[in-house]
């Protein structure tokens, strides 16, 4: 043979063994994908996760984060392995333990007649009583005539979005679950699709479809920032809110859509060309955004009936002037690097209190009710909150975005409520709130069940969720006796009563 022909040969096998291996590769890759795979998501959102999310990374830090987590508030007794009878048993025995109800709490709560004196006013701390509406700033008058929600917006104030038992909000929320819809956009941005609706007398509302049944929780391996957002969720940190007495959160309501006959007609064209017929039968759609809006992460109505939650729309960043604000406890959205918050204990007095907004005023006390908020719904997203101009200063914070809570009912994450730990001051009126939910007579999940009864989508929650938020407010309650261990009352309460 000449040396060319030899040459070509070797060339040629070495080319088929080479071949060869990368077949055998891709094929083990391949069983790898699939035993990986969940029922849920499907395999493309695995090969997201793999591609941009090491797995082995994930587990060590939910690991780190609990036990860190563990070395501040102790946690109920877990139960690791279901399928041994002798564990369950010893379980049942546990819950059974009497429950902690918090009687050394007792005197702080306004349920008792004394409670006045373990508090004292901080002399910087003074709200004035004059509490301004939208109305009185732009100089209008509400009118009978007007519609809800130009009555709830114009109502909007200083101290909240709408007061307690609001005749408007609840005209509002019936109107957004019932008026014929008019408009349908895409609101741009974001990584999962959303739409805004406009509705016959002229509201807008921004529309969250579900995208899976209830009782799918969020899995083990998503990061907070890669976890489909629930319009559930939306709707239940509403009423969540308006009973911790807050009303921060703009209403939201159920809703029920026939994507055929109430979006198809109205929709742009570039959600237009998004729309097909599923295998099923079902009409679906997926919109354009940055990573979820592809077929196989379609919205599929069944076949045209598709849930969602429907919240106001705010007025105009002009008119309602606001800023989104960085949270000092933002996490870190990195797969590899935690937040200094989330390692340093003495992160709040070293490195906020002692600065404004912080030092002053009520903005650490809202700050401290929006992380007890998000802990009891499990929101880890809170990247910021947003300050309001239009009322001068000292106005309430707004609770905009909560798709990512309520994701899980046997887990707790412990490290939302980390800011609470580090700088141990609360509003007497949410612990006092705290403090009734926990020992009756109606408890939270009761509160929440007859609270979200009327929803057009009832049950919003399924039961074990509800569960969860009565074990959460117990936690926090354990979280304030440790403060109240460590400190004096009068420094842990603002007495706002
Ligand atoms: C269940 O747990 C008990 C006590 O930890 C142990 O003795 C027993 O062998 C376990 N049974 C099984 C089936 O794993
Ligand atoms: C509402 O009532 C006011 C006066 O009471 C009237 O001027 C206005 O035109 C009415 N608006 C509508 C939309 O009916
Ligand atoms: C939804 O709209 C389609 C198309 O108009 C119609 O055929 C279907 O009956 C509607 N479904 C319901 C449940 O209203
Ligand atoms: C509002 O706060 C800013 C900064 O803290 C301060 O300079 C300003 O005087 C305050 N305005 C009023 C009306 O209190």
């Amino acid at each position: 043979m000449k040396l060319s022909h030899r040459l070509i040969v070797i060339t040629s096998v070495l080319l088929s063994v080479f071949f060869i291996i990368c077949v055998i590769e891709n094929v083990l890759k391949n069983t790898d994908l699939t035993e990986g795979e969940d029922a849920v998501h499907g395999r493309q959102h695995f090969i997201f996760q793999r591609r941009f999310l090491n797995r082995e990374e994930t587990s060590k830090i939910s690991a780190e984060a609990s036990n860190n987590a563990m070395n501040v508030i102790p946690l109920p007794p877990k139960n690791t392995n279901k399928k041994n009878t002798t564990v369950k048993t010893t379980t049942v025995s546990t819950t059974k333990e009497p429950r902690d109800e918090f009687p050394d709490l007792f005197k702080y709560s306004t349920l008792s007649p004394n409670f006045r004196q373990y508090m004292e006013w901080p002399p910087y701390f003074r709200l004035p009583k004059y509490n301004p509406s939208l109305a009185d700033v732009l100089k209008v008058k509400i009118r009978d005539n007007m519609t809800n929600w130009e009555k709830f917006h114009l109502q909007i104030s200083k101290y909240y979005l709408y007061p307690e038992k609001s005749k408007v909000v609840e005209g509002l929320l019936h109107d957004l679950a019932t008026k014929k819809i008019i408009g349908v956009e895409q609101l741009p941005g974001g990584t999962q699709i959303k739409l805004i609706l406009t509705m016959e007398d002229g509201a807008k509302a921004l529309f969250k479809p579900m995208r899976f049944p209830r009782e799918v929780e969020t899995l083990p391996n998503h990061f907070y920032f890669t976890d489909f957002e629930r319009h559930v969720s939306e709707i239940a940190s509403f009423h969540l809110d308006k009973l911790l007495g807050y009303r921060r959160t703009p209403p939201c309501v159920g809703r029920k859509v026939n994507i055929s006959e109430e979006f198809y007609p109205l929709v742009e064209p570039d959600l237009h060309k998004t729309f097909f017929i599923s295998p099923a039968g079902n009409v679906c759609f997926h919109g354009q955004c940055t990573y979820y809006c592809d077929t196989s992460h379609a919205i599929c109505g069944d076949p045209h009936m598709l849930e969602g939650s429907l919240s106001i729309w705010l007025p105009p960043r002009n008119i309602l002037e606001r800023k989104p604000i960085r949270s000092p406890w933002r996490r870190s959205y990195n797969k590899r690097r935690k937040a200094s918050w989330e390692t340093d204990n003495y992160y709040c007095i070293n490195q906020v209190k002692v600065n404004p907004p912080y030092d002053h005023g009520r903005r650490i006390y809202d700050l401290m009710d929006l992380v007890i908020f998000d802990y009891l719904t499990g929101n880890m997203d809170r990247h910021h909150y947003d300050e309001v101009f239009t009322f001068g200063n000292d106005s309430a914070l707004i609770h905009l975005d909560h798709g990512r809570g309520f994701g899980r009912t046997n887990y707790d994450e412990d490290t939302i409520i980390l800011p609470l730990l580090q700088c141990c001051v609360i509003r007497l009126s949410t612990f006092n709130r705290l403090y009734s939910f926990h020992i009756g007579p109606k408890r939270l999940s009761d509160l929440m069940r007859e609270t979200m009864d009327n929803d057009p989508i009832k049950p919003v929650l399924i039961e074990p969720h509800l569960k969860a938020l009565d074990r959460r407010v117990g936690k926090i309650l354990g979280v304030i006796r440790l403060c109240l261990n460590a400190n004096s009352p009068d420094l842990v309460f603002l007495d706002d009563m």
